[in-house]
């Protein structure tokens, strides 16, 4: 059985104002009557193909997990609690670690983020098979998804020869390139985007940390030695887990690694990263707009809107954003989604 490990740390920043520090987007009910992290559980949740999952996340988020996790039903097999955001190298690294003390030596590892909006219909569930299998085999997997547009914000992966579980090779993986690297790439073809969700057996993954990432490996591996365990709680030491680098999987490994794979993934995947992914994941209506809440929108087109408190009126605009929370509204353009960090971390500056 696969050990499900749920990346859960993220600040989501670019979803704001619905997303916010205290309550960022894997914990809110972004789209239907389940949160993003509720979902990402139920998607491991067989007892035939998964053991107990265990999620990495920050200190702040311990109740939100615990709670949305008792709300599903679901045991949690360690919830390991970081005191600090060191990125997604550490908190893999960390549960790695946690994971040779409750696992088998050589189990297989699922890594899962929890902003992600996936059908696990049989097509997923026939790359998962492929992914186990080739992470067996000592590959750290990666699942393709056809890439759609020139996307900066996601890794790239050039696909390579065949290998015999039906996996590519993985010639290149180019971690979120520059507007005209991913336009090059995109033209070039033979490109996939890489979705964020990995399979690697323990070994190899410590292996390959080991090699290109001593300094992260190191400082989890001393966390999870000193760590405190409170309930179903893990926290990682705090003077360990600062010594540790901050950098992404995607940087650290597996930019680097010689051993990647690619299972191609004819999935129905979304990243619901910013809120032009919202707007393309929702259901248009003829002039192309996503509302939700109580929302009038007139003689405008191409646009999100949703209001999770109070009336919200849009009259005469194309290509926008509007998202009213109980306290705070943004509008900007559907465009510039991807700079909504920037305007946060200016929010937070003035405040
Ligand atoms: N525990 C923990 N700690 N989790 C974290 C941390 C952290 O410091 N930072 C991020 N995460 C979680 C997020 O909550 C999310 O579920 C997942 O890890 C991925 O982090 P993102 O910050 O959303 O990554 P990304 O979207 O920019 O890029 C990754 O995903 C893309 C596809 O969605 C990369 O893997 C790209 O290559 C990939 O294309
Ligand atoms: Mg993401």
């Amino acid at each position: 059985r696969i050990v499900p490990v749920i990346m859960a740390g993220g600040k989501g920043t670019r979803l704001w104002p619905l997303s916010r520090a205290t309550a960022p987007k894997q914990f809110i009910q972004l789209i239907g009557d389940k949160t993003l992290f509720q979902n990402t559980l139920a998607r491991v949740a067989d007892p035939d193909r998964y053991e107990a999952p265990v999620i990495v996340t920050n200190e702040e988020f311990r109740f939100l997990v615990a709670e949305q996790a008792r709300e599903m039903g679901v045991k949690l097999a360690a919830v390991i609690l970081e005191p600090m955001a060191r990125n997604t190298a550490p908190a893999v690294a960390a549960a790695a670690a946690a994971v040779a003390g409750l696992f088998d030596d050589d189990a297989i590892i699922q890594i899962l983020a929890s902003d992600h909006e996936i059908v696990a219909d049989a097509t997923y569930l026939d790359c998962i098979r492929i992914a186990r299998d080739t992470a067996a085999a000592g590959k750290l997997v990666t699942f393709g998804i056809t890439p759609a547009h020139a996307e900066t914000g996601y890794g790239y992966i050039e696909s390579g020869d065949p290998l015999p579980t039906g996996a590519h090779a993985v010639k290149r993986f180019v971690e979120k390139p520059n507007k005209e690297k991913a336009e090059e790439m995109l033209a070039a073809g033979g490109y996939l985007w890489n979705s964020g969700m990995f399979m690697f057996s323990l070994p190899q993954l410590t292996k390959e940390f080991q090699a290109y990432a001593p300094a992260v490996m190191e400082a989890a591996t001393l966390a999870v030695e000193k760590a405190v365990r409170d309930l179903d709680f893990t926290r990682l030491d705090h003077d360990a887990f600062a010594a540790s680098p901050d950098i992404s999987i995607d940087y650290a490994i597996m930019e680097k690694t010689r051993n990647a794979a690619v299972v191609p993934s004819p999935i129905v995947w979304s990243d619901l990263g910013s809120w032009d992914s919202v707007w393309k994941l929702g259901k248009n209506d003829e002039d192309g707009n996503v509302v939700e809440g109580n929302v009038t929108v007139l003689n405008t087109r191409n646009s999100l809107v949703m209001s999770h408190h109070g009336h919200l009126a849009v009259q005469g605009m194309d290509n926008i954003a509007v998202i009213a929370s109980e306290d705070a509204v943004y509008v900007g353009r559907l465009d510039e989604a991807q700079e909504v960090g920037r305007l946060v971390k200016h929010l937070a500056a003035r405040s």
